[in-house]
């Protein structure tokens, strides 16, 4: 099924051969590349690094492995490290967020072997990780933590070829650190999660708007005025919790943390138990990186019409075991994404399979934020590349002098100037002798 062949050639006699790719359908590479071209307008931020990498070149011979969201934006971030002189593979991180118009331009256009499908198994899911992994990469570049699992699980050799990684998201980083803590973790990997250009922004307005936009594309409820539950008040939570109140939803959050939970309470929201948010609730939305949060006795005291989505990055938030066997087989496709689960008696939906809503139902963030998030991946790989002999196999924070030239070159994009703080005013913030 996966096709091989070498890089393209420069050949003017014959057609360029596409790279190593598996894809549903390079006839969609034309509205791929429309598409990833319209991102990129929302992208200042990454064509600037774009074309300073491309006169630097600093990735130069460097191959990279990428498991991300096969996205316009990935496209996008693709491209700049291509620009960067790196040689670059791709395949999905979760098998329902892989656009395969994007998927097919990434071959046809921009010459990237791309190993992704979407709806792909398990089974084909692990063949595409494990096709970016044969090409031996130095640098992996992950979402969710898979191909670096994968390395250390099943091909433990290669481990020590590579000389770095990132991560995209939460998920990964606490994966990452377990590893870390476990004397398991083989290499430094640059937790881009932790960025305050990433998470301020990417989790919570990203999240926040394309969440919604899931839910609404899946299933074109009115938001106003209905019970909204979400479960998890991080980063992300907080981006739903707050778009689904300014569309007039009354929204209660379960959570396990009290400073999280004390803050959602001050914030102006209900804070409930899972166990009294299930019959109250109408729509529910996970998003803590936990397991089973919504399970067995919840679905049980749910509403009749309920509707449950995930945007946390495992569909393992929803207890999908219980929910199939209460169904005993009485399950149908209510609309595209949507599932009826018969419970006897009332009926329950869940969108996307219980996998990323935002990413199975819709077009995952917004380009314009991903902007920031893979500026982030993209000036981390290049660290990583002129730095990686000097890191230990820990997980790293972005350096705080990446996180700001990314705001800075946002902001100076948007037109947006900044006052600087006059010669008087540096001395007192770093004087101890001022007082009253
Ligand atoms: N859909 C997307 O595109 C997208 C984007 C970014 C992050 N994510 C994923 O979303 C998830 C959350 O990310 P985040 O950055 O908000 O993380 P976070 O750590 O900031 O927040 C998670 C919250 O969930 C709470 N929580 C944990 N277990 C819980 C339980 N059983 N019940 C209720 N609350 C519980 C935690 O206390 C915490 O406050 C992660 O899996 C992350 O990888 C998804």
């Amino acid at each position: 099924m996966t096709e091989t062949a070498s890089t393209p050639t420069s050949s003017t006699d014959a057609p360029p051969v596409p790279p190593a790719h598996d894809v549903a359908d390079l006839g969609l590479a034309e509205e791929g590349v429309r598409r990833i071209e319209w991102a990129e307008r929302e992208m200042p931020v990454l064509r600037l690094i774009r074309e300073r990498f491309e006169r630097e070149r600093p990735l130069s011979g460097v191959r990279i492995g990428a498991c991300l969201h096969v996205t316009t934006e990935t496209a996008n971030l693709m491209r700049t490290l291509q620009a960067g002189g790196a040689e670059v593979v791709l395949a999905a991180s979760n098998p329902l967020s892989t656009k395969d118009d994007v998927a097919a331009a990434l071959v046809a256009e921009y010459g990237i072997a791309t190993f992704a499908r979407r709806g792909e198994d398990r089974d084909t899911y692990y063949a595409h990780l494990n096709s970016v992994a044969d090409t031996h990469p130095l640098i992996t570049m992950d979402d969710g933590c898979d191909l670096v699992s994968l390395l250390h699980a099943e091909r433990p050799d290669q481990v020590k070829e590579v000389l770095a990684g990132t991560e995209e998201t939460t998920t990964g980083v606490i994966r990452l650190k377990a590893m870390a803590a476990d004397g398991a973790l083989g290499f430094p990997v640059v937790a881009v999660n932790e960025a305050q250009t990433k998470h301020l922004f990417d989790n919570r307005y990203g999240t926040g708007q394309s969440t919604v936009d899931g839910i609404l594309r899946a299933t074109n409820i009115l938001i106003a005025g209905r019970n909204v539950v979400i479960a998890g008040y991080g980063w992300v939570g907080r981006g739903v919790a707050s778009r689904m109140r300014g569309m007039g939803a009354q929204v209660a959050i379960v959570e396990v943390d009290p400073v999280r939970a004390l803050e959602a309470l001050m914030d102006g929201y209900q804070v409930m138990t899972a166990g009294d948010a299930a019959p109250w609730g109408e729509l529910f939305v996970t998003a803590t990186g936990n397991l089973n949060v919504f399970r067995r006795e919840h679905f049980a005291s749910m509403r009749d019409g309920a509707i449950m989505a995930n945007s946390g990055h495992f569909d393992a938030e929803l207890d999908l075991r219980a929910l199939r066997e209460m169904a005993e087989g009485h399950v149908r496709d209510a609309r595209e994404n949507v599932q009826e689960f018969d419970l006897g008696g009332k009926k329950v939906n869940l969108i996307a399979e219980g996998r990323l809503v935002n990413l199975g139902a819709a077009e995952g963030h917004p380009a314009a934020v991903m902007d920031m998030s893979f500026a982030n991946q993209a000036l981390s790989a290049e660290y990583v590349v002129a730095h990686h002999a000097e890191l230990q196999p820990q997980v790293y924070v972005v350096p705080e002098a990446i996180d700001a030239e990314v705001a800075r070159l946002k902001l100076a994009a948007l037109g947006i100037t900044l006052d600087e703080m006059t010669p008087e005013q540096k001395d007192y913030v770093s004087s101890w002798q001022h007082g009253t």
